[in-house]
């Protein structure tokens, strides 16, 4: 039986502010490649290709653009407009005409899974199980929608952020579903938040005594809701990378995992894998340190960064301290004027078109 995917690049990112105020939070680059590409990537490996995409009236326009038709991934993608950002279950409800009667997967578009979700599709029996939810053990549940399961591994209960979790089980977001959950989804009442829980509407079933099979993550999984999450996923990402040098290199040491895109420069300096640096950077008389992904077009001269994000066209020179856990965006310029030794380290989470002087 055919599944369609559903994903979800609406909502207001407020957590990753101030690089939400210009850009939708799921097109945010996770070792240089946005959030939301490892999404249609994974459904298209599982062989889901019909695809509905839900996007807000703020950042709509940006999510269509960065995904086009979906042919460039081999997929089809049908936009579906959320105007009010009520939570999850009301946008599976504004995507109820595009999925009609069809078993689905919902995949929200800032969690970042590794190792796909095939074994997820080939197990999952539409019909029999009414949803199957993906669980992993967390040390923060309240911030999340949390599992209780019985001695069988059955689902019993499901509370979103619970004050008191009765488990360390999250709901990781990547849900399938049988097209029942719509009647479900009917019945709902906002939440304390004020939002319609996609994890009432499993509870739903729970309650009417319909199967939801539970799978706990293979690999690893990230929700990139804050600045820390995008530089531990960017972590995550980039320890998998596999060496490549195509750009130019000069006078320089180049250690480890590292990707140098065809395009990129770098000229008296250190990178130390494992690193991204994308077509068109510029890395000059600098130290590029683990963990580092250096957008397309930045230019970092004199300067040491590490375990650290540049968005693309981000500008980095002569600083007197080194940069570290920092995520830098757009076309920020930070210039420094040193003239000695980096002393120190700084952590900077700058907005897109910032501008520093040290
Ligand atoms: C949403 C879900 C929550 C789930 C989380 C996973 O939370 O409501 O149950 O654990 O995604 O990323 P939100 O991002 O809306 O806070």
């Amino acid at each position: 039986m055919k599944l369609k995917g559903l994903i979800l690049s609406g909502g207001k990112g407020t957590r990753l502010r101030p690089l939400t105020f210009t850009r939708a939070k799921q097109l945010i680059p996770i070792a240089n490649k946005p959030n939301l590409f490892y999404v249609v990537e994974d459904l298209v490996e599982a062989g889901i290709t019909d695809i509905g995409v839900i996007i807000s009236p703020e950042t709509g326009d940006e999510v269509r653009e960065a995904l086009g038709d979906g042919s460039a991934f081999g997929a089809k993608f049908t936009y579906i407009l959320q105007d009010q950002p009520n939570g999850l279950a009301h946008a599976v409800r504004t995507a109820r005409e595009y999925l009609g009667s069809d078993p689905f997967v919902m995949y929200l578009g800032d969690n970042l899974l590794w190792g796909g979700i095939g074994h997820l599709v080939s197990s999952y029996q539409p019909g029999e199980d009414y949803a199957l939810v993906l669980l992993t053990e967390v040390d923060n549940p309240s911030q999340f929608g949390v599992a209780e399961l019985d001695s069988l591994g059955r689902v019993v209960r499901l509370v979103e952020k619970p004050k008191v979790p009765p488990s360390n089980l999250a709901l990781v977001g990547v849900y399938l579903f049988d097209p029942y959950i719509h009647e479900v989804i009917e019945t709902l009442k906002p939440s304390w938040r004020g939002e319609y829980e996609i994890t009432d509407a499993i509870q739903g079933l729970v309650d009417r005594g319909l199967k939801v099979k539970a799978h706990k993550v293979r690999g690893w999984w990230k929700d990139t809701g804050r600045p820390e999450d995008l530089l531990d996923a960017n972590r995550l990402v980039l320890s998998k990378l596999t060496r490549r040098i195509e750009g130019s290199v000069t006078d320089s040491e180049i250690s480890g995992e590292v990707v140098i895109e065809e395009g990129a420069t770098v000229v008296r300096s250190v990178v130390r894998g494992p690193a991204h640096i994308a077509r068109g950077a510029w890395i000059e008389d600098s130290y590029v340190g683990p963990y580092t992904s250096i957008g397309q077009g930045s230019r970092v001269v004199g300067a040491e960064v590490e375990y650290s994000i540049l968005l693309p066209e981000a500008v980095v020179t002569h600083l007197p301290s080194r940069l570290d856990s920092s995520v830098i965006g757009q076309r920020v310029a930070v210039n420094g004027r040193r003239n000695g030794p980096v002393k120190n380290t700084m952590q900077l989470v700058l907005g897109d078109r910032s501008q520093v002087n040290l």
